[in-house]
């Protein structure tokens, strides 16, 4: 399905029915194939909306930085079209990044956080500029210079069976897209002052063999938010979600069904 968001067409998935509605917002630089694996366990029980952001997978990019404000700015406007309400949002890497945005700028759209394999911090300088090179080079050279380096390390030693389906869910994004983001990560804000006022429930998700954002960083995310649960996936890397589904899965689950009714 494609939605029209600021004059983009936007590619989301939505099935399900059920209280609260999920919103799963994918990572850099992937699509929404990445929670093919919640989607199926979760849309029978639950409304279930995926989306690919602007400039990653199906949906259209636009030109220039793509700030995590203008990314969260995106979901509020399908949501609305959608007419969901209040949702869950389960936000990785990228998508958690997007997810805090959301957060401050649509609190009255959020029921709960579910913060998988992210952090609140801003960019280093040095990470920043790294960034900034990499879009120039997407640019000139394509999407498939940044596939080359990134998706090997969203897996485990121990999953890299399943690298070609990775590569090839970051692969569909558009080189406008990818550098978009890569623009947007560099620029975007500290939320860490912050995450002491969040009142909705919060899940906090990482596998313990993640290299991209270590888990150190998961504790620390989780030590922060009021009230905060956290979770550690065995066997599991940066792409938690999709290597170990089951598990991540579950925990999910376990976790929606102590929310507090409204
Ligand atoms: C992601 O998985 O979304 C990226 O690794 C996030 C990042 O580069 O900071």
């Amino acid at each position: 399905m494609h939605a029209p968001i600021d004059g983009l067409r936007i590619a989301y998935t939505d099935q399900g029915h059920g209280l609260p509605p999920l919103l799963f917002v994918h990572g850099f630089p992937l699509s929404r194939g990445a929670w093919q694996r919640q989607i199926e366990a979760f849309g029978s029980t639950h409304r279930v909306v995926a989306p690919d952001p602007r400039g990653l997978g199906e949906s259209e990019a636009s030109e220039g930085p793509t700030s995590m404000a203008r990314f969260a700015d995106d979901l509020e406007r399908l949501l609305r079209q959608l007419g969901t309400g209040p949702v869950v949002l389960v936000g990785h890497s990228m998508g958690g990044y997007v997810a805090l945005a959301f957060q401050d700028r649509h609190p009255g759209l959020l029921r709960g956080l579910v913060l998988v394999g992210t952090r609140a911090g801003a960019d280093a300088p040095e990470a920043a500029a790294k960034r900034r090179a990499t879009a120039e080079r997407v640019r000139r050279e394509g999407t498939s210079s940044v596939v080359d380096d990134m998706a090997p390390k969203m897996l485990t030693a121990g999953g890299q069976d399943q690298l070609g389906q990775v590569r090839a869910m970051m692969q569909s994004a558009s080189p406008a897209g990818v550098a978009g983001a890569l623009l947007g990560m560099a620029e975007r804000p500290d939320a860490t002052p912050r995450l002491g006022r969040i009142g909705v429930p919060t899940l906090v998700i990482t596998g313990a063999e993640d290299t991209v954002i270590p888990p150190s960083e998961s504790e620390v995310l989780a030590r922060s938010i009021p009230g905060a649960d956290l979770e550690v996936i065995p066997r599991a890397g940066h792409l938690v979600a999709f290597e170990q589904a089951e598990a991540f899965n579950d925990r999910l689950a376990a976790w929606l069904r102590r929310l507090p009714a409204d």
